[in-house]
C-alpha cells in the first residue's frame, strides 16, 4: 500500500499455492520457502499466504483465526488463519492460511485429482487464493497489516493483479514471478463474472486469451512488475516456442520483465550438515562421498562398485523434463558400462517405462515412482553424475543441488540450466569454472555426447576432483537473488510515490 514517506523494509505478502515442507509438488515449492526467508534475513516484513490444503492444517504446529472471508455469493464461506511456517532449522516466516473445507479439504494431489486430473473446480479453488490476495493487498483488508506489495507467484495467483486493477480504493503494487509458463490456468469465459471480474475485463486488453479466461495472462497483462526464475529464461520466454502463446504480450511488457536467477535453502541441502545422508562431507572430506555411493548402490538394489560411473536424475515426469530421451539412451548409458538411479513421479506411461527399465537391466539400473524427499539428498549425495535432460527449463533446482554434492550435472543448454552450470571446455578447465556438461540437441546422439564427454572426465580423477570442487564452491544461496528482489520492490515503491 503506498506510504506517505518511502520506507526502507517493504512489507510483502507472497501469494503461492505450494511450499516446503508443508506441500510441494516441485521447484516452486521449495523457492515459496526459501526466498522469503532470505527476504526476512534482510529485513523485509514478508507474509505468505496459501490454500488450506490437509496437509498444510496439518502441518502447523499453532494456528490462530484472525478473520471471516465472505468474499463472493460463488465462494463458499472461508475463514483466515495465521501462523508460521518453520522453513529450517533458523528461519520461520509468518504465514496466512485459507481454511475452506469445501475447496481444499481433500484427498488427492494439490492441482490434480488421485487419477492425475485437474480438479473439476480449480477456478474457484484458484480464484479463492487469488482474491483473497488481493483483499489482504488492499484497504478493504479485514487486517491491520497491509503489504506495500503483492507478489504472485504463476498462474493460481494470477488473478490478484486483475482483482487489485479493479479494486477502487488504496492498493498493494502486484509483481507477477513466472516459473512455468507451461502452466496458465485456462477455464471457460462465464467463469470471469463468477470469479467477480467485471464483464469489461474479458477482453484482449484484460483476462481473455483465446477465448478463455486465462489466470497467467490476466497476471501478466495487470501487474506492474514481471519477474521470471532466470536471466536466459526472461529472454526465452519472449518469443516462440517458450513463451507459450504469451510472447508477444511478454515482449510488449519487455521493459518491465526481470529474469532472476533462483537460489536454494543451502541448510537444507548442505552435504556438511545433512542429515539425510549416510555420510556427511563437504570439500575437505570429499572421499567420504563413497560412502553415500555405496549406501545408495545397496539401497537400490544395484551391484556394490566403487569404480562404476553412477548417474542419477529426479524429476517430475513430465514431457518438459526429458526423461523420454533418458529412456532412449538408457541402454547405450548403461553399456558403458555405468549405472542410473532414477526418482521420478508423475505421468504413469514414463513411470511405466521405467519401471520396465530398471526389470530389464537388474543391478544396473534402479527406479523408484514415488515423492521422496529424503531419498532425494541421499540420491544427490551417492551419485557420481547428475542428468537433467529438461526440454526447457525456466530455472531448475536439482542441478544446483547437485553441485553442491559433488555430483556434476549434464544439462541440456536451456533456461536456467545455462545460468546455473558452466560447461566444460579448455577455457572453463583453464580458469577452473567448469562444474558440469552441456548438450544442445534434444536428441539422443548429443545426449550421449556429452554423457561420454563425463565419462572421459570421470576416468581422470584429478580433474573430476576440480569438477566437483567447483560446483561445490559455488555460491548458490538466495543472497544475491533476494536482494535484488528487495531492490525491485524498494524501486516500485519510489516510482508509486513519485507518480
Ligand atoms: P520443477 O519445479 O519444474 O519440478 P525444479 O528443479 O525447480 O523443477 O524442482 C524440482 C524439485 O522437486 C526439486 O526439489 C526436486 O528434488 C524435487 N522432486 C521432483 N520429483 C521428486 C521426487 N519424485 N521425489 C523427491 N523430490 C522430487
Ligand atoms: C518451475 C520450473 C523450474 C523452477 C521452479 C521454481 O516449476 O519448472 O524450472 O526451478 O518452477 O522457480
Amino acid at each position: 500500500m503506498p506510504s506517505s514517506s518511502f520506507r526502507k523494509h517493504p512489507k510483502v505478502l507472497f501469494v503461492t499455492p505450494e511450499v516446503f515442507p508443508l506441500c510441494k509438488t516441485g521447484g516452486l515449492g521449495d523457492v515459496s520457502a526459501a526466498l522469503p526467508a532470505a527476504l526476512l534475513e534482510l529485513k523485509t516484513d514478508i507474509r505468505l499466504l496459501l490454500p488450506g490444503y490437509p496437509a498444510v492444517l496439518a502441518g502447523l504446529k499453532s494456528k490462530r483465526k484472525v478473520a471471516k472471508l465472505d468474499l463472493l455469493p460463488h465462494f463458499p464461506p472461508a475463514t483466515l488463519f495465521s501462523s508460521r511456517l518453520q522453513v529450517n532449522e533458523s528461519v520461520s516466516v509468518p504465514l496466512y492460511v485459507i481454511h475452506c473445507p469445501q475447496l481444499y479439504q481433500r484427498e488427492g494431489g494439490i492441482y490434480l485429482d488421485s487419477n492425475g486430473q485437474d480438479w473439476p473446480d480449480n477456478a474457484q479453488r484458484f480464484g479463492l487464493l487469488s482474491k483473497t490476495g488481493a483483499l489482504l493487498a488492499s484497504d478493504a483488508s479485514p487486517l491491520a497489516w497491509v503489504p506495500d506489495i503483492v507478489h504472485c507467484n504463476d498462474w493460481q495467483s494470477g488473478l490478484t493483479p486483475a482483482y487489485l486493477h479493479y479494486h477502487p480504493g488504496k492498493k498493494a503494487i502486484s509483481l507477477m514471478a513466472l516459473h512455468n509458463l507451461a502452466f496458465q490456468g485456462s477455464f471457460p469465459p462465464d467463469e470471469t463474472v463468477k470469479l467477480g471480474l467485471p464483464p469489461e475485463s474479458f477482453s484482449m486488453h484484460g483476462v481473455e486469451y483465446y477465448g478463455n479466461l486465462s489466470f497467467l495472462k490476466a497476471g501478466i497483462y495487470y501487474a506492474t512488475r514481471i519477474t521470471t526464475v532466470s536471466p536466459t529464461y526472461a529472454r526465452e520466454i519472449q518469443s516462440e516456442p517458450l513463451g507459450f502463446g504469451l510472447q508477444g504480450l511478454l515482449a510488449e511488457r519487455s521493459n518491465d520483465v526481470s529474469g532472476i536467477v533462483n537460489g536454494i535453502d543451502t541448510v537444507i541441502w548442505n552435504p556438511a550438515t545433512d542429515p539425510h545422508i549416510v555420510k556427511q562431507y563437504s570439500t575437505r572430506s570429499l572421499a567420504a562421498k563413497k560412502y553415500n555411493k555405496r549406501a545408495l548402490q545397496r539401497e537400490m538394489g544395484l551391484e556394490e562398485n566403487a569404480l562404476i560411473p553412477l548417474f542419477a536424475g529426479i524429476s517430475r515426469l513430465s514431457h518438459q523434463k526429458g526423461y523420454d530421451l533418458l529412456l532412449q539412451i538408457a541402454p547405450a548409458l548403461i553399456s558403458l558400462p555405468a549405472q542410473l538411479v532414477l526418482l521420478g513421479s508423475g505421468d504413469s506411461r514414463l513411470e511405466k517405462q521405467l519401471i520396465t527399465l530398471a526389470q530389464t537391466y537388474p543391478g544396473k539400473a534402479a527406479v523408484r515412482t514415488d515423492y521422496d524427499e529424503r531419498l532425494a539428498h541421499r540420491i544427490n549425495a551417492g551419485a557420481d553424475c547428475f542428468l537433467m535432460p529438461s526440454r526447457f527449463e525456466p530455472c531448475g533446482l536439482n542441478q544446483m543441488y547437485s553441485q553442491c554434492y559433488g555430483t556434476p550435472p549434464i544439462v541440456h543448454a536451456t533456461g536456467g540450466l545455462i545460468d546455473t552450470v558452466v560447461d566444460l571446455n579448455d577455457e572453463t578447465l583453464a580458469d577452473k569454472s567448469a562444474s558440469g556438461f552441456y548438450f544442445h540437441e534434444m536428441t539422443p546422439e548429443s545426449f550421449m555426447n556429452a554423457v561420454r564427454r563425463a565419462i572421459g572426465t570421470y576416468a581422470n580423477t584429478r580433474l573430476w576432483k576440480t569438477l566437483q570442487h567447483s560446483g561445490m564452491n559455488r555460491d548458490f544461496s538466495w543472497r544475491t537473488s533476494a536482494a535484488t528482489y528487495l531492490s525491485i520492490y524498494s524501486s516500485l515503491m519510489q516510482q508509486q510515490q513519485s507518480s
